[in-house]
């Protein structure tokens, strides 16, 4: 059974025939957005080489994409050996990288007042959220020039807006749609790069172990949304889909929000 029979998609747009039987780098992969990234891009016929510290994560989410399409390495962004690691190990299985999605990150935005707010908390969030980028770019690059590929790195908007004491994530962010603009400046014309600023995604059925539904969040929850909603994992991987594929080959440097419209909102009161 193909990966695209095991989750259900019959696309068969030019999109699709194009970019199947290409290899796909997803950090993050084991769960939540990173999760359901894997599963798109399995189900559209990639290979995908799956980069994450939680080792159940990651081979649940391999099984789940096909293991004969799917490459789980236990790897520590933040850690350039094995970032390089997990590079060539994704190499030698697939022979080549077209893309990269940096969405690793520790995801908790508050770490509380930055009155007390330790260095090594902040430097911690700096490493796995931007540095990590930056070193799975920096690994995959000469392999993304030779196949005329792409990355999509995970930001958020809160690159673009914040609450009180998410000094570090939101640095982070920041850095990642800065990091992004300047990657796709050094790496083109050969490697387009964008970002995706998600707003709230909800990704509890998203996590590792998870099998059933989850509890459904309040309606003011998705009626504060413009779009009516709060996001899917889905919603975050098609747009991934399409800013890796080559009919978006016009795009790069950008930083594309989707978060149902919450940043387009005034909220004086
Ligand atoms: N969920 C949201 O509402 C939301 C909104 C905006 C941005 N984001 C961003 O999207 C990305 C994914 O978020 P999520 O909500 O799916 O988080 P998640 O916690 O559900 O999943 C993150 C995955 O990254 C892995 N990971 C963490 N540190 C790592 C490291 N050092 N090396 C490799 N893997 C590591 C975790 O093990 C986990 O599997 C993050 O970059 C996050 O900042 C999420």
């Amino acid at each position: 059974m193909t990966g695209k029979e095991k989750t259900g998609m019959n696309r068969d747009s030019s999109a699709t025939c194009e970019m199947r039987g290409k290899v796909a780098v997803v950090t993050g992969g084991g769960q939540g957005i990173g999760r359901a990234v894997v599963r798109r891009l399995a189900g559209e016929g990639l290979f995908i080489v799956i980069a994450d510290t939680d080792g159940e994560a990651g081979s649940e989410a391999a099984a789940m994409a096909g293991n004969d399409s799917a490459l789980f390495v236990q790897t520590d962004v933040a850690d350039e050996s094995g970032v390089r690691t997990m590079i060539e190990r994704g190499v030698g299985a697939f022979g080549r990288i077209d893309f990269l999605v940096n969405n690793a990150g520790i995801a908790a935005a508050h770490l509380g007042p930055v009155e007390s707010l330790p260095l090594e908390a902040w430097s911690r969030m700096i490493a796995v959220n931007l540095t990590g980028a930056f070193l799975c770019a920096k690994h995959a690059a000469p392999h993304l020039r030779a196949s005329s590929g792409a990355i999509v790195n995970i930001a958020s908007t809160r690159a673009l807006m914040s609450e009180p004491d998410t000094e570090a994530y939101a640095a982070s962010k920041g850095g990642i749609v800065a990091l992004t603009h300047a990657l796709a400046a050094s790496l083109g014309p050969e490697v387009r790069v964008n970002c995706i600023s998600p707003g709230w995604i909800d990704v509890r059925g998203w996590r590792k172990g998870v099998t059933g539904g989850v509890e459904p969040l309040a309606r003011e929850h998705h009626a504060q949304h413009p779009a009516g909603r709060v996001g899917r994992p889905e919603d975050i991987a098609s747009m991934v889909f399409h800013l890796l594929s080559p009919e978006q080959g016009f795009l790069t440097g950008q930083n594309i929000v989707v978060d149902g419209g919450m940043t387009r909102k005034m909220i004086y009161r």
